[in-house]
């Protein structure tokens, strides 16, 4: 079974997102969605929120979803990836996409890192464009799962009581 990895911070996950999973659903049998715990950041939403949005807005029982905590390429062996997935939506993205590209192949020879354009309509999404825009009460539904929209509500409610 090729499985692949598609990390991230995915803080929160995206309609872009899940557009490149859903791409990598059609090349790979297995998809893990690894979603990363970094200890020097403090994300919007924990590991836990991360993870619960992304199981409700997939469907598909050929994409798991987890957690990983340092490099990569470590976990994707861990887990016997043949493939990193990531998704590219300008140019902008692309140099230091291939930087780290490159350096994951040095790490990890057999493991190759596979780039995946988004389409046309999500080329202009970024999750941190998108917390901005829930955080003054602007309308984000076009571009998240509604799982995700529910929570960034949530998040925002919060703030204001
Ligand atoms: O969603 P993001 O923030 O663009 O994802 C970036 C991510 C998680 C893929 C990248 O920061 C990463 O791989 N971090 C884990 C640490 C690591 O492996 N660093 C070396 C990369 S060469």
């Amino acid at each position: 079974m090729t499985t692949a990895i598609y990390p991230g911070s995915f803080d929160p996950f995206t309609l872009g997102h899940l557009d490149i999973l859903e791409r990598a659903c059609g090349i790979f049998e297995r998809v893990i969605v690894a979603v990363l715990r970094n200890p020097n950041k403090t994300p919007t939403f924990s590991g836990e929120e991360r993870i619960e949005m992304i199981r409700e807005s997939v469907s598909n029982d050929r994409v798991a979803v987890d957690s990983f905590e340092g490099l990569t390429v470590q976990f994707a062996q861990q887990v016997d990836a043949a493939a990193i997935v990531r998704g590219l939506r300008a140019t902008s993205d692309f140099e230091s996409e291939f930087q780290m590209a490159l350096f994951n192949r040095k790490l990890a020879p057999m493991v190759t890192t596979v780039f995946l354009m988004t389409s046309f309509a999500n080329v202009f999404l970024s999750s941190s464009l998108i917390k901005e825009v829930a955080r003054h009460g602007g309308d984000v539904e076009f571009a998240v799962p509604p799982s995700v929209a529910t929570r960034l509500a949530r998040l925002r409610e919060n703030r204001q009581s």
